[in-house]
Formats: C-alpha cells, structure tokens, sequence
C-alpha cells in the first residue's frame, strides 16, 4: 500500500492542489488521504473536495488552546492513517511536541531561499534588498519557525520590472513543481532525515529537487 498523506492549509491551495493533481498518476508513489483547513473558508477545500479528496475543517478558533487544536488535527491524521503531513500555506504555527510527533514525517514550503526571509512578505522584502535570485524552499519543520533542514530549492530571477505580484506568481509555479516531487521523494523513501541530514538517493538526487528559472 502506498504512503499516505495529510495535506494542511490555510487558504487558496495551489501546492496542495498540485500534489492532488501530481497523485492522480497512478504511478505516483503516494496516496493523499485528507485535506484539511484550519480556516472553514479556505479555498482549497472546495478544490479538494471536487477531486474526491477527504476535505475538512478543524477551526482552530474552537479550541482553548494549541495543544487541543493539534489533538483533534491528530485525531482526524491518526483516523485516516496519515503516514506524512505537508504543510501548503498553513497558517498555523505548531507546538514542539506536534512536530516531535511527526518527526522526519513533517515538512513545510516556505517562498524564499531560506535561510534568506524567513517569516512573512517574502517577495516584498526581497525586492527592497535588490537581490537578484528569489526562489522557494521546501525543509523539515522543526520547532524554529522556517528553520530546519532543507530538502530542495527553486530559485528564479528577480527581473528589474517586477512587482511582488509578479514575482510571487514566478516562485509560485516553480514551488506548484517542486513540492509534489518532493512529496513523492519522501513516500518512495529516497528523501530521508537522518539526525539533521537530509539524505536524498534515487532518481531524485540528480537535481530534480534543485532548479533555476
Ligand atoms: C505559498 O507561497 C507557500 O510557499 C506559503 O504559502 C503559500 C501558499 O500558497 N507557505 P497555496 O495556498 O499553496 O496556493
């Protein structure tokens, strides 16, 4: 049987759509077995659900605290035997024991070339330093917010007339490609977080989890 994943969101769900999309490909190592929104208006619920994936919400406003919150996100991943958790435009920032529970089965994208612009308004803050390359980065969570180890990088270049519009819809289509290939990297067992180390072997060694547009 094959890995199964837990997709998290927040919102529109483009990455998290891609993946859905990459998984309709019956040779794609994974299986996506839940959608879930921390917000009931995501967008991405709907996209889910109109492609037969389990979508719910689990309102994190219903819960006293951060800890009850992540049992009922557990409650709901334990149910549907989730076996890896893909955070895609989740706004939610996650206690130290839900990340050691899923510890080397949890990772995040993040629109910048981490360790560069961690946290929000990434391609704002870009554009004001004049950097030349911008990109998007997918990496192990571990409890520092848009830390730990990282797995793969797109980058593109910044281009004099671009507005952080533009250039987030140029990192978004590059991360809308990479993600889904690292999740298949991760359920195929050729990504793998060793301690702090990210071993990649296979197919997905050879760069596919590196690109410059
Ligand atoms: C992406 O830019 C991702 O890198 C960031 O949040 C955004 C989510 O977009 N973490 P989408 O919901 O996947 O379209």
């Amino acid at each position: 049987m094959k890995p199964r994943i837990g997709i998290l969101i927040s919102g529109r769900g483009s990455n998290m759509a891609a993946i859905v999309a990459a998984a309709q490909d019956p040779s794609y190592p994974a299986t996506i077995a839940c959608v879930i929104s921390n917000r009931p208006d995501a967008k991405g619920l709907e996209t889910a659900a109109a492609n037969g994936i389990p979508a719910l919400c689990v309102d994190h406003k219903h819960f006293p605290s951060r800890e009850e919150f992540e049992d009922e996100l557990n409650r709901q991943l334990d149910d549907r035997d989730v076996d890896f958790v893909v955070l895609a435009g989740f706004m939610r920032v996650l206690t130290e024991r839900f990340i050691g529970r899923w510890d080397g089965k949890l990772v995040n994208i993040h629109p910048s070339l981490l360790p560069s612009y961690r946290g929000l308004h990434t391609h704002e803050r870009a554009l004001s330093d004049g950097v030349k390359l911008h990109g998007c980065t997918v990496h192990f969570v571990v409890p520092e917010l848009d830390a730990g180890p990282i797995i793969a990088q797109g980058a593109v270049r910044v281009r004099p007339s671009d507005t952080p519009e533009t250039l987030a819809a140029r990192v978004l289509a590059v991360e809308n490609t990479l993600y889904p290939r690292v999740v298949a990297g991760l359920a195929s067992g050729h990504i793998v977080l060793a301690g702090d180390q990210v071993i990649i072997d296979g197919p997905a060694a050879e760069g596919a989890l590196i690109s410059l547009a």
